[in-house]
C-alpha cells in the first residue's frame, strides 16, 4: 500500500509542474510537457511449468500481480496465450486451467497492458508430460499392415520364400489399428495381475525380443521354465505352431498363454476383460481396431497376434545383399562373413533347419542337445527354433538357453552334437554317428561372423515396435 500511495504521489507531482493528456485533469492544453509513460517491466520471470496429462492443472501467470511492475503505477490489464492450442488448457484471465490432454511443450505469452502504450511479455513452457500409465501413440499411425510395407523381393517370390510359409490366417490380417492396439497390449504391464510383467519384460526389442536372462521372471518372481524365445520372423514358421514345443496351434491360441500362465503374468480371461475394459484409454483402440469397444479375449488375442506377425526382420546387413531379389553376398558381405555364410548354407547344413531368407525354423527337430532326453519338447526332444535373426544380441542359446555364447552354440554344431535315436538325419554322419564338421578356428569366427550379418538394427530400433508407455 505505501508502495501504491508513494507511486501516486510521484504522478501527482509530475502531473502538477505540467500534466498530461493522460492525466485525466483540466490542466489547459497549451501545457505541452507530457510525462513520459513508463512501460511495465517483467519483475520476476514466470519459471517453466510442470503438467501432467489427466491430471488437472491450474496457473495464475500473474503470479497474483507479482509478475510485471510499473513505475507508474498504472493499473495493469492482461492477455495471455498458449500456443499450440491442443494442450486441453484453457485460459481465463491471468489463468490457464484445465485437464491436459495431450502431452508436449506449450509456450504462454502474458503481456502486461499500462493502457498507456506501455507493455511488457514474459514467456514460459508448460510442460506437459505424458500420464505415466498411458501409452503415447503418433497423431499418424505406424505402417504395420502388409500394404504400407513394401517387403523386399526375395521375401516374396521364389522357391521357398517366407511369404509363401506365411501363418497369418484370413480372419486375422495385420492392421495398422489392429497392431497398433497389439503394441499397447503388449507392453502393458496391466496384463499381469499385480502390474508387475508385460509380455515386452520378457521379449525385448533391443535382444530381438528375448530376454537375457536363461529363465525369465514372472509376475511373482518365478522363473519360466524355459528360456524366451525371439519373436522376428515368426510369422514365416509354416507350421503355425508355437512354442518350442510347439503346444499352441496358432499363434491366436499362444498369445493368451502367458497372461494366464501361473508364472508368467497370472490372469484369468474374465479378469483380463474387466481390467482392460476399465482402462479408459482402450475404448478408441479397440473401436478403431476392430469397429466398436468393447473388450473380449478374442479381440486382445487378434491384435497381439497381429503386432507379433508385423515383427518382420528384413532390414540386416543380409538382407542388403539383394537388389530387387537378387543377391550379390561378395560385394556386401566382409570375406570373413562370406566364408561364414558358405558353411551356413554349405556342409554347415544350417539352413536345412534354419532355413529361407528369413531364417525360420523348417520344422522341429532334435539336434542333438542331449544323450538321453530331458525336456521332451514336441516329442522326442524335438523342438522349433525361433528365426536366427538378431541371434548375435540374443544369448543365451536353446530352448533351456544353456549355451551363454555363440562359440559354444557353433562348438556343438561342431563336435558337440549327441548321439541319440532321435537325432535329425542330416545331424548324422554317413555311418549315422553324429555328425563332425571339425571347423578350423577361423571357419568358426567366420560362421559366427556371418550369424551377425543377421542383426537387423533398424528392425531392433524401429519406434514402431517400441514400448509406448514413458517410464
Ligand atoms: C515371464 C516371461 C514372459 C512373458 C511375460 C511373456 N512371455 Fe512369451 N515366452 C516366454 C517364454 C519363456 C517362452 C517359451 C516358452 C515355451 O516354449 O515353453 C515364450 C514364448 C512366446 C512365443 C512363442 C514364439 C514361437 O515362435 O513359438 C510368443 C509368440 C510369445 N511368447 C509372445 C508373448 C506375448 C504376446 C506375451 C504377452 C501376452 C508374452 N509372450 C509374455 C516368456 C514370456
Ligand atoms: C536338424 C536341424 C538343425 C540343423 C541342421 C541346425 N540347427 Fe540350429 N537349431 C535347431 C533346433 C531344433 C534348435 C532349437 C533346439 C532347442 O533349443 O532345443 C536350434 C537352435 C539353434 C540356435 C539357438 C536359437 C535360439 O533362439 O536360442 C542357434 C544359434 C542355431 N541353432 C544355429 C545353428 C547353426 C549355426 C547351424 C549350422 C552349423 C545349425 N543351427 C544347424 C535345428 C537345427
Amino acid at each position: 500500500m505505501s508502495k501504491y500511495l508513494l507511486a501516486g504521489a510521484i504522478f501527482l507531482l509530475l502531473a502538477g509542474c505540467g500534466g498530461g493528456s493522460d492525466s485525466g485533469s483540466s490542466t489547459p492544453a497549451t501545457q505541452a510537457v507530457t510525462a513520459p509513460n513508463r512501460a511495465p517491466v517483467v519483475a520476476s520471470a514466470n519459471p517453466d511449468q510442470t503438467a501432467t496429462v489427466g491430471v488437472a492443472f491450474q496457473y495464475d501467470a500473474s503470479r497474483a500481480g507479482a509478475v510485471f511492475t510499473d513505475a507508474d503505477g498504472n493499473t495493469l490489464s492482461y492477455r495471455l496465450t498458449i500456443a499450440p492450442a491442443t494442450s486441453g488448457l484453457s485460459i481465463s484471465a491471468t489463468t490457464v486451467s484445465g485437464t491436459p490432454t495431450t502431452a508436449g511443450t506449450y509456450r504462454v505469452t502474458i503481456t502486461a497492458d499500462d493502457g498507456r502504450g506501455g507493455t511488457a511479455s514474459d514467456d514460459f513452457d508448460i510442460v506437459v508430460a505424458p500420464p505415466p500409465n498411458q501409452p503415447v501413440l503418433p497423431a499418424t499411425s505406424f505402417q504395420y499392415s502388409d500394404a504400407g510395407i513394401a517387403l523386399p523381393r526375395q521375401f516374396t517370390t521364389g522357391a521357398g520364400n517366407p511369404a509363401a510359409a506365411d501363418n497369418t490366417p484370413a480372419n486375422n490380417p495385420v492392421s495398422n489399428a489392429g497392431a497398433t492396439l497389439g503394441r499397447v497390449l503388449f507392453y502393458d504391464k496391466r496384463l499381469s495381475i499385480n502390474d508387475a510383467v508385460s509380455c515386452g519384460s520378457c521379449h525385448q526389442q533391443a535382444r530381438g525380443f528375448s530376454d537375457a536372462a536363461r529363465f525369465s521372471t514372472g509376475f511373482q518372481g518365478g522363473r519360466t521354465a524355459r528360456h524366451s524365445m525371439a519373436l522376428a520372423n515368426a510369422r514365416y514358421y509354416f507350421r503355425g505352431r508355437f512354442f518350442w514345443d510347439e503346444r499352441a496351434a496358432t499363434l491366436e491360441a499362444q498369445v493368451l498363454e502367458p497372461i494366464q500362465d501361473t508364472t508368467e503374468m497370472g490372469m484369468t480371461l474374465p479378469q483380463l476383460v474387466t481390467k482392460i475394459s476399465g482402462t479408459g484409454f482402450y475404448g478408441p483402440l479397440f473401436t478403431a481396431a476392430f469397429g466398436d469397444p468393447q473388450v473380449t479375449s478374442d479381440r486382445i488375442s487378434r491384435a497381439l497376434a497381429q503386432f507379433v506377425r508385423s515383427m518382420v526382420s528384413y532390414r540386416s546387413k543380409y538382407d542388403s545383399a539383394f537388389v530387387n531379389g537378387v543377391p550379390n553376398f561378395a560385394a556386401t558381405l566382409t570375406a570373413q562373413e562370406e566364408l561364414g555364410r558358405s558353411i551356413y548354407e554349405g556342409r554347415g547344413r544350417c539352413d536345412a533347419c534354419h532355413g529361407s531368407v528369413a531364417h525360420i525354423s523348417d520344422n522341429i527337430n532334435n539336434n542333438g542337445l542331449d544323450a538321453v532326453t530331458v525336456d521332451a519338447g514336441a516329442g522326442n526332444g524335438r523342438f522349433k527354433s525361433p528365426s536366427l535373426r538378431n541371434i548375435a544380441l540374443r544369448p543365451p542359446f536353446m530352448h533351456d538357453g544353456r549355451f551363454a555364447t555363440l562359440r559354444e552354440v557353433i562348438d556343438h554344431y561342431d563336435t558337440g552334437v549327441q548321439n541319440n535315436p532321435n537325432l535329425a538325419p542330416v545331424l548324422r554322419a554317413p555311418d549315422g554317428t553324429p555328425r563332425r564338421l571339425n571347423l578350423t578356428e577361423a571357419e568358426k569366427l567366420a560362421l559366427s561372423a556371418f550369424l551377425g550379418t543377421l542383426t537387423d538394427n533398424a528392425m531392433l530400433t524401429d519406434p514402431k515396435f517400441a514400448d509406448p508407455f514413458p517410464r
